[in-house]
């Protein structure tokens, strides 16, 4: 079901930005070969990383799950709204392409925020997530900004097998699924973001792909679980 907006929320005017500002970066939890991790709210990250080609984010859903580190993922749908719309216009800021993993519940809360510009598709194969008609085989993926030129709206990317790298992630998406956006939104040697990186799945699938990218995550655990599958080969 769309989530229906139950109170008003703040206006785009009321939401105080971070401007850039003397203060640094904290020190990255990994770095290493163009990739770097910050253990952090992406809140706090974002108004001061340079300009990136793409931010690739797949926020919590707002359905409950439980990722530690603070996270809440049950608010309410009016309050859920005013968070995704302050991250997102910091992300915004970073020039480029923005791409949005909403969850389908979610579209009127990303509609309200703002129309995207187009929405791709990803294919989850025989994947089988409840849906009120049955169960539902695809997901759609937002974009706003600078739009790709010549690229296919729809990818394949099945739900697999869970590989051992990710275990102890709830929702880890599919490597395929990284892999096919990295290459969509930017070019070799360009530089992505994941705001809300989890097991790292965008970051692996940047690395293999030449690009330089920057993960933002606010769990630690998953931090150490994107660096370790970092540092190890991949399975896809
Ligand atoms: C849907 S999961 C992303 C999964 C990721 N795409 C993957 O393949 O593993 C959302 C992630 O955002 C993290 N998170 C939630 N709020 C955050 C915030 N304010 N700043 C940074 N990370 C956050 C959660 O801990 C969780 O790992």
């Amino acid at each position: 079901m769309i989530q229906k907006e139950t109170t008003p929320v703040a206006p785009v005017h009321a939401i105080v930005i971070p401007s850039a500002s003397p203060l640094t970066l904290p020190k990255p939890y990994y770095e290493s070969g163009g990739i770097t991790i910050y253990h952090s709210d992406c809140k706090n990250i974002l108004p001061f990383i340079d300009s990136v080609k793409a931010i690739i984010a797949d926020p919590p859903y707002n359905v409950g799950y439980n990722y530690g580190g603070g996270v809440d993922d049950r608010m309410s749908v009016a309050d859920y709204e005013v968070w995704c719309r302050t991250w997102f216009l910091m992300a915004k800021q970073k020039g480029g392409t923005v791409a949005v993993s909403p969850g389908i519940a979610n579209l009127g809360v990303w509609h309200r925020i703002e129309e995207p510009r187009w929405i791709m598709c990803w294919r989850k194969g025989d994947s089988r997530g409840r849906c009120p008609v049955g169960w539902t085989k695809w997901e759609p993926v937002l974009l706003w900004g600078a739009m790709p030129k010549n690229i296919a709206d729809t990818f394949d990317a099945p739900i697999q097998p869970l590989d051992p790298q990710v275990v102890g992630h709830p929702c880890p998406k599919p490597l395929r699924w990284g892999a096919a956006l990295v290459d969509k939104l930017s070019d070799l040697g360009e530089t992505v973001c994941d705001p809300f990186m989890g097991s790292g799945t965008v970051l692996v699938a940047a690395k293999y792909a030449g690009r330089k990218a920057i993960g933002i995550e606010q769990n630690e655990e998953y931090c150490e679980m994107a660096s370790k599958r970092l540092s190890q080969g991949v399975l896809f």
